[in-house]
């Protein structure tokens, strides 16, 4: 542990799973104090419970500014304020514009796009009491490169970088800086959903693996640590920005 982020406390939604919990035990080992936030309680309490010390488990739904009033309330109860919000909660729900219904669309955009908004916006005014604070996003590749059969997650995510960069400018008169990252494929449970969804599975994994010029799928460790980065005071002069993760993968044309 080197303390990166000591002194800090931080709010990590989706923290029950794959990126979000890589991400919560990062932060916890280099000093911050965690809430480990899940639409599944029992997830988030097992992080927290991994975590160990005065780490909070919330069973926080982001669609719901009810639940996030409610999680924000036990957190500051249980800390005394709050300094990094780490916008990860996702789903990907897969289809064509002709596949997704409307039903399926607003769930998608809700959980992706409007969460963000809503999590934010409950947070600043705490962010702001602090003196300033950092807000992150787990956006996607999907941000800037479209992938088939999948328009309402890459809409959502697309939205979710503009966003980012919308909190950066009007957070940057009141100390608050917002980054996000843009991770390519990351073996977690959300991305075996989406291979399990192709025609086949293990050609699309094994597929996905090699389009990364780094060689590999990456790991949710490769996601925490650019949180940790964008979340500490090494990136105090750093907003607005979209950090892409992706193994090389968008880099550019790849003849491997
Ligand atoms: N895995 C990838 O390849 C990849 C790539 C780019 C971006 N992302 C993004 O990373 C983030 C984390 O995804 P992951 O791959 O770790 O997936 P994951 O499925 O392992 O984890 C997502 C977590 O979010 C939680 N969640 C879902 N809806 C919620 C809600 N309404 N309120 C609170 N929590 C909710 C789930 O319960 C789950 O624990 C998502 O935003 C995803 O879009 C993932």
């Amino acid at each position: 542990m080197s303390g990166r982020l000591q002194g800090k406390v931080a709010l990590v939604t989706g923290a029950g799973s794959g990126i979000g919990k890589e991400t919560a035990l990062r932060f916890a080992a280099e000093g911050a104090r965690v809430a480990a936030a899940d639409l599944n309680g029992d997830t988030a309490r097992a992080t927290a419970a991994e975590i160990g010390g005065d780490a909070l488990g919330l069973e926080l739904n982001v669609t719901s500014a009810a639940s996030i009033a409610a999680g924000l309330d036990a957190l500051l109860a249980h800390f005394g304020g709050i300094d990094v919000v780490v916008n990860n909660a996702g789903v990907t729900i897969v289809g064509s514009i002709m596949d997704l219904t409307e039903e399926l669309w607003d769930r998608e955009l809700d959980t992706n796009l409007k969460s963000i908004f809503l999590v934010s916006k409950a947070a600043w005014p705490h962010l702001v009491a602090r003196g300033g604070g950092s807000i992150l996003v787990t956006a996607s590749i999907c941000s800037t490169h479209a992938l088939q059969n999948d328009a309402a997650y890459c809409a959502s995510k697309a939205g979710a970088a503009m966003l980012t960069q919308c909190m950066a400018l009007d957070g940057a008169k009141v100390g608050i800086r917002a980054n996000c990252v843009l991770p390519g494929f990351i073996d977690t449970p959300m991305i075996h959903g989406y291979f399990n969804d192709q025609p086949d599975p293990e050609a699309s994994r094994l597929g996905a693996a090699a389009m990364h010029p780094l060689g590999r799928l990456g790991s949710p460790r490769d996601i925490a640590d650019a949180f940790v980065y964008l979340a500490s005071d090494d990136a105090r002069w750093v907003t607005g920005t979209r950090l892409v993760v992706d193994g090389g993968l968008t880099t550019g044309l790849w003849g491997g």
